[in-house]
């Protein structure tokens, strides 16, 4: 998949962009060539000029050291330079005494080739989280744990990304829902969906016991699963969070699982893009997509306590875990995805296959989000 992503990243925008003359390859000058002196042919004197002449020789004689000398500064400044940017090519041959403003001219003209190959980099990283981003929103929960678990670097490339578009906005929800927890009495136990790097662990952990879920595990805090699956027993965490985290066209799996781990009248504490709520057939405005999505919530066994659309960007939930589903349909041999066998667990299969029963079009699909670039 790497390889895809790879191939993607390296021919597309390289296809794409315009080459900048300063950044076109050519071979390094032959500093011989370069700096060597012109070699004239000595020309025959008369006594006359021999005096003019040796005068002039002893001119020269400076002249050419200080050309020297110069030139060799110019020769560590090149080589200097290769090093740092691979095969830059300088075809100006330095005249000796060179002033200050072609000094600065150079400068100018290194400074922008390393701002437009900084510029073509970040383009590139920008097109590889993009990409990740909609995989992500695209692709089954399990089949993202595959992908992210056989090419783990793939976290850091869409978290270098993310945390660039992350840098831009006015407030960052996970700080929202960070401020909120930290609000209540202490020892909470939180399950944190689709972790990321863990800031809410890491922020919180003298305060709270919090369990990080993510597709890798990118530090110490991280348990690397899909979030359809965390390897937390029934009924065992007060909070749970899901911070831009409902990714997956399967997102309904993260959210009976959370019920799964909520202790009753625990809370689900969702923050979503708010045009992942604007769609165009089932909601052509917020305020239906908000209710159609509450509805389907409300099927999974929450009821919505809080909804603050106050920030234009973002919608943040609080949903109480309201109702243990009628384990009434458990007692037929249908599959249930627990192991155990206890009365929540029981509950759990007797939800999932509800949910199975449920037409597609009554689960409210929410939009993918797609970044802009930067
Ligand atoms: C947009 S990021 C938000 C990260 C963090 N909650 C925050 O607010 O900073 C969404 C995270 O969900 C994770 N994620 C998406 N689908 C997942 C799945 N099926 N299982 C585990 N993690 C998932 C992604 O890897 C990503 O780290």
């Amino acid at each position: 998949m790497l390889r895809t992503l790879l191939s993607f990243t390296s021919s597309a925008p390289a296809l794409t962009l315009p080459v900048h003359p300063l950044l076109v390859l050519s071979p390094p000058p032959n500093a011989a060539t370069m700096f060597a002196l012109p070699s004239k042919k000595p020309k025959k004197s008369s006594n006359k000029n021999k005096n003019k002449k040796n005068k002039n020789n002893k001119n020269n004689k400076t002249h050419k050291r200080n050309k020297q000398q110069h030139n060799k500064q110019s020769s560590s400044h090149s080589n200097k330079r290769k090093q740092h940017h691979g095969t830059e090519t300088d075809h100006g041959t330095t005249k000796s005494g060179g002033t200050a403003s072609s000094a600065l001219r150079k400068k100018q003209r290194r400074n922008k080739s390393t701002s437009l190959s900084d510029q073509f980099s970040s383009k590139l990283k920008g097109a590889q989280f993009r990409w990740l981003n909609e995989q992500l929103y695209t692709t089954a929960g399990s089949a993202s744990f595959e992908m992210f678990q056989k090419e783990p670097e793939l976290f850091d490339t869409y978290h270098a990304g993310f945390r660039e578009q992350a840098s831009g906005w006015n407030v960052n929800p996970l700080d929202i829902i960070i401020e909120k927890l930290q609000q209540l009495p202490p020892g909470q136990i939180v399950a944190d969906f689709g972790c990321g790097e863990a800031k809410l662990a890491q922020t919180l952990q003298e305060v709270h016991t919090v369990h990080s879920f993510d597709l890798v595990a990118g530090n110490k805090f991280i348990t690397a699963c899909d979030i359809a699956h965390v390897p937390l027993a029934d009924a065992s965490v007060d909070q749970a969070v899901f911070c831009l985290a409902l990714m997956g066209p399967n997102y309904v799996d993260f959210l009976i699982e959370a019920w799964r781990v909520l202790k009753s009248k625990g809370t689900l504490r969702i923050a979503e893009v708010e045009s992942r709520f604007i769609r165009d057939s089932i909601a052509s405005n917020l305020d239906s997509g908000l209710a159609a999505f509450t509805a389907t919530l409300a099927q999974l066994g929450f009821k919505r306590t809080h909804c603050d659309c106050s920030n234009n960007f973002f919608v943040l939930f609080e949903f109480e875990k309201v109702k243990e589903i009628s384990s009434s349909s458990s007692s037929s041999s249908s599959s249930s995805s627990s192991s155990s066998s206890s009365p929540s667990s029981t509950a759990t299969g007797a939800a999932k296959r509800k949910l199975q029963q449920l037409k597609r079009g009554e689960l409210f699909q929410l939009k993918a989000c797609r970044y802009k670039k930067r």
